[in-house]
């Protein structure tokens, strides 16, 4: 089953999960920035994995506009859809929920709330600023769930 793996990453979280995923996924497995994606023919895939992350609510821009443009071809395919967070429990599904089409989560085959972190060495002064006063968070922290991203893999694969 070829295997393509679509991700927008600030700090680099949601593109290292994407790494994880295409190391599960094997050999027949692209991986692509956002951003590059123009390349390439979607219609060469079985199976489609689309990530970002969270910042301030929103995933990025590129990916909203990625999965508004391709939504027919989406459906057509066997789906995963994921997000990088920081927000817990009800508060991230809602972050899934609210930046990804309505007719994507419901075809998604896999859903998965990979987590995240805090990275104070990658941000800028505004993002520090930022985390400081609204998480409470002054230095590095990771909270990512490796059990969620294994279940992803195991769901997708079943
Ligand atoms: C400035 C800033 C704003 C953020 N806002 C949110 C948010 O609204 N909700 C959330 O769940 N996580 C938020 N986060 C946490 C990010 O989603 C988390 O750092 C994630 O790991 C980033 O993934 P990336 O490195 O792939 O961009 C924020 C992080 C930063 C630095």
């Amino acid at each position: 089953m070829k295997t393509l793996i679509v991700y927008a990453s600030k700090h680099g979280c949601a593109k290292s999960a994407a790494e994880k995923l295409a190391q599960a996924f094997g050999t027949d497995t692209e991986l692509s920035d956002v951003r590059n994606i123009t390349r390439i023919d979607l219609e060469n895939f079985d199976r489609i994995i689309i990530g970002g992350s969270i910042h301030a609510g929103r995933i990025q821009g590129q990916i909203k506009t990625f999965t508004q443009r391709n939504l027919n071809l989406l459906l057509q395919k066997q789906l995963g859809l994921y997000i990088c967070h920081m927000e817990e429990g009800d508060g991230a599904m809602k972050e899934l929920a609210d930046n990804f089409p309505g007719q994507l989560l419901e075809h998604a085959t896999a859903k998965g709330l990979f987590g995240g972190e805090f990275d104070f060495d990658k941000m800028n002064f505004i993002e520090k600023f930022m985390i400081k006063k609204v998480a409470h968070v002054t230095e590095s922290l990771s909270k990512i769930n490796e059990d969620n991203i294994h279940e992803f893999i195991k769901t997708m694969k079943d």
